[in-house]
């Protein structure tokens, strides 16, 4: 009998089930698809003692109980189709874990299916990709406490260790907040990602610098507080090459998503909360696969590029400013997410299960935890002093930019939501007098 299922064996699931087996923890392993599981046990042998099945119901009666089922499928119809199966062939108190990217609205309703089955329902977000997934995970989790108390030893043997000494992973609430968690983690990686690329587009686009410049400059920041995971790998992407010729010179430049981002867009909207970073990082990935309109508009305008001069401190200091709005507006969330569901998600919590294993790991995660009150960021004076400090560099990058055409997504937005929270009078009041006259809305008076 094995400890642990795994159903979905794709790249996650393969790095998940390897991780697992190399601490002696004998899985079960099932895949829809034949092909994920052909070559598993010759191509890692760590595998060795796991359980492979191609038949639901024989990997069901391999796994001893109170079962243990982790689901590592997309969202939508694959997961539904998975856990349709799930209630029908698991017995009452089993465990099914939902460690997918999953809307946390979708996994609040999942939860309550399952419980109508008496099954225990865990829903977890895992950050790390194919490779932190298989050296320590980080992991977000949520739902049945009693489920969570079944599963933690595995949980702590699988994970990494965090900047506080614990190991990445942390239960954040009864119901669906694992997944919300791990869709603000997204919404941050996103702009994180945006931020760094805007960074080289206006260093490539002033004509002074190539790749190898970029990378010089990613480098020296990597060794200082601007360190981050995303900053690495794209130190290694600026300087790589295919015969001959560098990725980015032949890469298309148009940026999918699957999808969490907009999640948190619009749990945003429906709090009424501001994540005009995030929102500009997905607005720039629309635009990128937009093409038609791309080449149409690109054709009507004459584009003239000129040589310009970029000011690194100035930039670096853009940069730090910009990387703490991202995070500030992602506090705001989860502290607005807690008053309105009645939640209890600790953000210190949540930057320490990041701090190791994660995608957006950084030397700043680490700073945000000792230097800032993070759960109290708005009685946080030190935060206002240091965006304060940097604001003239954002300015001059910003001026550098809108004088040579250069569009910078995500660092316009950082300066005008710190301009507004910060104002104590905002163009809104027009607009209170503008919906009296025609909506006969009624004024508030201060
Ligand atoms: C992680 C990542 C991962 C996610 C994509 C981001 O933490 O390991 O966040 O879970 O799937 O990398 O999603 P997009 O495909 O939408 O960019």
């Amino acid at each position: 009998m094995s400890d642990f299922g795994i159903i979905g064996i794709g790249r996650i699931g393969t790095s998940m089930a390897r991780n697992m087996s190399s601490k002696g923890i004998i899985v079960s392993l099932f895949d829809k698809s034949h092909n994920s599981l052909d070559n598993l046990k010759n191509d890692y042998p760590e595998l060795e003692s796991s359980l492979v099945f191609h038949d639901i119901n024989k990997f069901i009666s391999s796994i001893s109980k109170p079962r243990k089922v982790l689901v590592l499928v997309p969202s939508g119809p694959a997961l539904d189709e998975v856990i349709s199966l799930l209630i029908q062939y698991l017995d009452s108190n089993d465990i099914l874990i939902d460690g997918g990217n999953t809307n946390p609205n979708v996994s609040f309703e999942n939860h309550q299916t399952i419980k109508s089955k008496n099954l225990l329902y865990l829903g977890m977000g895992v950050s790390g990709g194919v490779k932190g997934v298989l050296e320590g995970p980080s992991i977000m989790i949520g739902g049945d406490t009693n489920a969570f108390d079944q599963v933690k030893n595995i949980f702590s043997q699988i994970t990494s260790k965090t900047i506080n000494g614990s190991k990445s992973f942390e239960f954040f609430g009864d119901s669906n907040q694992g997944h919300f968690v791990k869709m603000i983690h997204n919404g941050i990686e996103y702009v994180e990602m945006q931020l760094i690329s805007s960074i080289y587009y206006l260093m490539i686009n002033s004509k002074k610098y190539m790749y190898d410049d970029v990378a010089k400059i990613f480098k020296k920041w990597n060794d200082i507080d601007l360190n981050s995971y995303l900053l690495e790998i794209s130190l290694l992407k600026l300087t790589e090459k295919t015969d001959d010729s560098y990725l980015l010179d032949i890469i298309d430049d148009k940026a999918d998503d699957n999808g969490t981002g907009r999640w948190m867009l619009k749990h945003a909207i429906d709090l009424g909360c501001s994540v005009s970073m995030l929102n500009s990082a997905i607005d720039s990935r629309f635009i990128s696969g937009n093409n038609i309109t791309r080449s149409k508009a690109n054709k009507m305008i004459k584009e003239d590029k000129k040589e310009y001069d970029i000011d690194f401190e100035s930039l670096a200091n853009a940069y730090r400013f910009c990387r703490l709005i991202n995070y500030f507006q992602a506090f705001l969330l989860i502290d607005s997410a807690n008053k309105s569901y009645r939640w209890n998600i600790s953000i210190s919590n949540a930057l320490n299960v990041w701090s190791n294993g994660s995608i957006i790991k950084s030397k700043l995660i680490n700073k945000l935890l000792s230097d800032y009150t993070v759960d109290n960021i708005l009685d946080d004076k030190h935060i206002f002093n240091n965006l304060n400090e940097l604001k003239p560099g954002l300015i001059d990058i910003l001026n550098t930019s809108l004088i040579n055409d250069i569009s910078l997504p995500c660092f316009n937005e950082a300066l005008n939501y710190f301009n507004q929270i910060s104002s104590s009078s905002l163009s809104t009041k027009l607009i209170q007098a503008q919906r009296n006259y025609f909506g006969s809305h009624e004024i508030k008076i201060n």
